[in-house]
């Protein structure tokens, strides 16, 4: 077997994994390599005899375990890459206003200081139910999903909104001027990922009570943020939009916003510290 791409990325900074579990990944890896049952790529692409790519990943290493029983959930968090959990929106990969998903209400805590519905794509909800659940069994039960799907028509009128309220913060700004910082924070109608269905935004009323609102950079003081950044691959989900990424995801920091790819993908992109983009770059 061939570890196709190089590890150089696994050392990154900024909110991943704490460095004792990723030494531990590392240590994980490296013994098994040693052993000869994987061996590190030189850093190119290889191929196998009959010419097509020989794709090995690194969470065919991990040993997953769980506080909660598995056997109800497993089936939703491995998707066995299912590319239909790995639909890319971004400012380059725009779904259109035609794109509607099929999503299911959530059942889980959703904004108490909002009272919407919230709605996700219905594999989603599963993994993240388990998810909420190992968090309860880890003690951590202050959180809420504050935002899922998102229709075209809402995030039009989200993005628009964004646009009047920076103007009237600066009134010097012209309305191209304040577009292009909203577009650092918030997605152009028709490329947001909320409009995929496989994304949440979280918070937490401990972030509410000392901001006042959520969405907001205290999400990291949080014990659901601490939690989530160690724990949220086990369950097929990435923190989207990390602070070393900016340039390559084109959005500011938002460590309250976690997409679902399934946990062979989530594991891939945690273990090699890329962003979605790079990961299904390397993908492809
Ligand atoms: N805040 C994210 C980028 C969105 O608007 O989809
Ligand atoms: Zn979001």
């Amino acid at each position: 077997m061939l570890i196709q791409r190089n590890t150089k990325h696994m050392s990154l900074r900024g909110r991943r994994p704490s460095r004792m579990l990723r030494a531990g990944l590392l240590l994980l890896i490296s013994m098994l390599a040693l052993q000869g049952c994987i061996q590190p790529s030189s850093g190119g692409e290889s191929t196998d005899t009959a010419g097509e790519t020989d794709k090995t990943f690194l969470y065919e290493t991990m040993n997953y375990t769980y506080k909660t029983d598995e056997t109800g959930f497993l089936q939703y968090i491995v998707t066995g890459m299912d590319a239909q959990y790995l639909v890319l929106a971004n400012k380059t990969s725009p779904l259109g206003a035609d794109y509607i998903p099929d999503t299911v209400r959530l059942t889980c805590a959703t904004n108490p200081y909002n009272q919407r519905d919230e709605t996700l794509n219905s594999r989603a909800a599963n993994a993240l139910y388990a998810m909420l659940s190992e968090m309860a069994a880890d003690g951590i039960t202050d959180i809420f999903v504050t935002s899922s799907y998102r229709s075209y028509d809402r995030q039009q009128s989200l993005f628009y909104g964004y646009i009047d309220e920076e103007m009237s913060k600066n009134p010097a700004l012209t309305r191209e001027q304040a577009e292009q910082i909203v577009l650092t924070y918030s997605a152009y109608p028709g490329t947001s990922e909320h409009q995929t269905g496989l994304c949440v935004d979280f918070g937490t009323n401990a972030e509410y009570n000392e901001v006042g609102e959520v969405l907001t950079e205290y999400f990291e003081e949080t014990a659901a943020f601490r939690w989530l950044i160690e724990n949220c691959y086990r369950f097929g989900f990435i923190l989207r939009y990390p602070e070393d990424k900016v340039s390559v995801t084109g959005y500011t920091y938002e460590p309250w916003h976690y997409r679902f790819v399934g946990r062979e993908a989530a594991t891939e992109i945690m273990l090699r510290g890329l962003c979605m983009e790079e990961f299904l770059n390397e993908l492809n």
